[in-house]
């Protein structure tokens, strides 16, 4: 038996899936890791599916092919949604998925009112409706895509963040109170939010709880 440390291949459109790398890397030292980001084609969410699904089999195919990867992480929720299943038939490698988070955050909220806040290409999914239908029977559940929050998570870590008018404007739709039920969850369902979670706090109209997957992923793996 070769006493080689595992090799971890974790894939995202850009810098979001370093948000699941920090987590899964605290619980796995032990594993070499590689971290792939299609900067060439970012932002995913805004992409047609056909495109998108050929490009990312391409993509995370080169890569598997390269580093002959013992698991790969798709650490991102607009790709999962759409290629894991592809992926799974075409590449004998074990894979795990980012995909929204809405079971546990319909089980932890209070008020049984969840926002689903990712780009408009993983609330628009029929992946993502399914988990509606399966785990929210009880919840209220808002589904907020959103175009540039995945820009602005880039921005933020690239040290040039946008100002906080433009945050409350992505997050606003989020935040909804009636039939007595106010927001208590967020689902963060885009993996280059959690980079601006800080930035959320500070411009939420009320406390809410970001519920960020990576921990999920991370016991997953
Ligand atoms: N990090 C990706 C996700 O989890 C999306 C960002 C993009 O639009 O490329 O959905």
């Amino acid at each position: 038996m070769s006493d080689a440390p595992a090799t971890i291949l974790i894939f995202d459109s850009g810098v979001g899936g370093l948000t699941v790398y920090r987590e899964v890397a605290a619980a796995r030292p032990d594993a070499a890791y590689v971290y792939v980001a299609d900067d060439a084609g970012f932002p995913y969410g805004n992409q047609p599916e056909t495109v998108l699904i050929a490009r990312i089999i391409d993509v995370v195919g080169s890569a598997i092919a390269e580093h002959a990867p013992d698991l790969v992480v798709i650490a991102c929720n607009t790709a999962s949604t759409l290629a894991l299943a592809d992926l799974r038939a075409r590449f004998a490698v074990p894979f795990v998925g980012t995909v929204p988070a809405i079971k546990p955050a319909c089980a932890q909220s209070k008020s049984k009112r969840i926002a689903v806040l990712g780009t408009q290409a993983t609330v628009n999914r029929e992946y993502t409706h399914a988990l509606i239908r399966e785990f929210a029977a009880g919840c209220e559940v808002g589904l907020v895509g959103s175009s540039h929050l995945a820009a602005y998570a880039e921005a933020e870590l690239a040290g040039a963040p946008v100002n906080d008018a433009a945050i409350r404007a992505e997050i606003a739709p989020c935040f909804v109170a009636a039939g007595g039920k106010r927001t208590d969850t967020v689902v963060l369902a885009c993996t280059h939010y959690p980079l601006l979670t800080t930035r959320f706090k500070a411009n939420a109209p009320w406390p809410v709880d970001w519920l960020d997957p990576a921990p999920a992923i991370a016991r997953r793996v």
